[in-house]
This record gives C-alpha cells, structure tokens and sequence, in this order.
C-alpha cells in the first residue's frame, strides 16, 4: 500500500512550498540581523489582521512537523479533520494527505483570500483538492458550524484564539479526537495562555509539549465531554 504521502505530485507541491517558505524566513532573519546591526527595532507584528505581515508570510510548519501530523491523523483513523489557520496550505496538504487515506476531509480556514487561493491552487496541484475545503474569513466565525464528529483539530492561527476555537468546537469531538497546536515554545505557560491552559485540563485532555523540527507541538487527547471539569 503506498501512502499519498509518498504520492509524486504531492512530494512535488511540498518540495515547492517548503523552499519558498525557507527562502522567505531566511530573508526575513536576514533583515532583522541587519535592523539590529545598525540599531533599528523594528515593530514587530502584533495581530493576524496586520496586513502587510500576515497576508504574505508563510510561517508554515517544517517538513518533520508535516510528517507527525500525518501520521498521528492517518494512524488514528481520523476523517473529519479541522484546521485553524492554514496560510499557503503546507499543512493542509499534510492534512489532506491523511484525510486521503482514512477515505475523509480536512476543513481549514484562512483569514486572507490570496493565502486561501494559493492554498487550493496547491491542494489541486497535488491532486488532493477533493480532501479539503478552505474556510475564508475569522475562524472564530467561519468554523463554528462544523459538523462533527471532528477527529483531528490542527491549531496554528492566532494563539491567543486556540483557546476560544478549541472550545468551540468540544461539543463535537469524538471521544479520543486528537489536537495538536503549534508555537507552544512562543507561550511562557502562564495563567491566561493556551500553554497554560491545555496542560491543566487533565479532566478533557491527556497533553504532552514536544519539540518536533523547528517548534513545539502539544498533543493531546480528548478525553470525553462528560468528564468535564474546568481546572485552570
Ligand atoms: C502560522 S500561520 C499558519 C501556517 C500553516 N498552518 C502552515 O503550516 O502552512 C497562521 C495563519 O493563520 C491565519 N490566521 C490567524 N488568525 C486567524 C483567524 N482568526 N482566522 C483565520 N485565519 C487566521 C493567518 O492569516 C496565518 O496565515
């Protein structure tokens, strides 16, 4: 059996896209290196809706980020599959390629229209737009009428809202749903913060932090609505 991850046309799209996304980083450190030489500090941005920053940047996982999320979807059987925040689609393709092979869906969502059109331009590129859909606008309000069960939640938008996404969508986890958010290393694990809040919610979740390529992915697992307890 050979997995769509291995599929040509795929492996293509992620070579393509992975490259891009490199060379953008490298620029962009670059000229942060040269701001700081001549003591410039540049604003950094602050929110999705900062549109010169966000509308371009990739800030994609890396290749082994890719990997993990197929093979933990694939390998639980996932096949409704939601993804908050999916820029020019790397994830999604990683997604899509799981949803292929458990025979379902991946629904992403994306804040600006060029990234959403690049992103199904790619998920068609490598022959998997069939596997995925791309909610456009905030994911706050475009995911919120998902059907379930949802096996597999992906979170990688703007982390102060991974919180308020998640629980919008735990009335329709299936019992054991997997969900893996991106960035934990950006988060100090303070009260207030999804760090904070995912690994003090033993009742719902079982979490572990794992540094996976360039980040820090936690996963977890949901452990069932009716054990709900809020501890944080
Ligand atoms: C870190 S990038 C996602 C990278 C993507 N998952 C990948 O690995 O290729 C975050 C993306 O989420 C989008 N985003 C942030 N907050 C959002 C929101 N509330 N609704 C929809 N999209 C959002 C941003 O525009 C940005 O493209």
């Amino acid at each position: 059996m050979i997995s769509t991850l291995d599929h040509s046309d795929l492996q293509r799209v992620l070579d393509r896209e992975h490259r891009s996304a490199r060379a953008q980083r490298e620029q962009r450190q670059a000229r942060r290196q040269a701001d700081d030489a001549r003591g410039v500090t540049a604003s950094r941005p602050r929110s999705f809706r900062e549109a010169n920053y966000y509308q371009h940047a990739y800030l994609s996982i890396g290749p082994a980020q890719g990997a993990l999320l197929y093979f933990l979807a694939r390998a639980s059987g996932a096949r409704r599959l939601v993804e908050f925040g999916s820029s020019f689609g790397i994830s999604t393709l990683y997604l899509a390629a799981a949803a292929a092979d458990n025979d379902g869906i991946v629904i992403g969502s994306e804040f600006y229209a060029n990234k959403r059109d690049h992103a199904l331009a790619n998920l068609r590129d490598a022959g998997l737009a069939a596997r995925a859909e791309i909610r456009l606008g905030d994911a706050t309000e475009t995911l919120v009428d998902i059907e379930g069960p949802v096996d597999f939640v992906f979170l990688d938008g703007e982390k102060s809202l991974y919180r308020p996404v998640l629980e919008s969508l735990e009335n329709r986890l299936a019992e054991g749903a997997w969900v893996v958010a991106d960035n934990l290393d950006h988060l100090a694990g303070e009260p207030g913060d999804f760090r904070h809040f995912i690994l003090n919610q033993r009742e719902r979740y079982t979490t572990r932090l794992m540094p996976v390529g360039k980040g820090m992915f936690s996963i977890s697992q949901w452990c069932g609505g009716d054990k709900r307890v809020d501890t944080a």
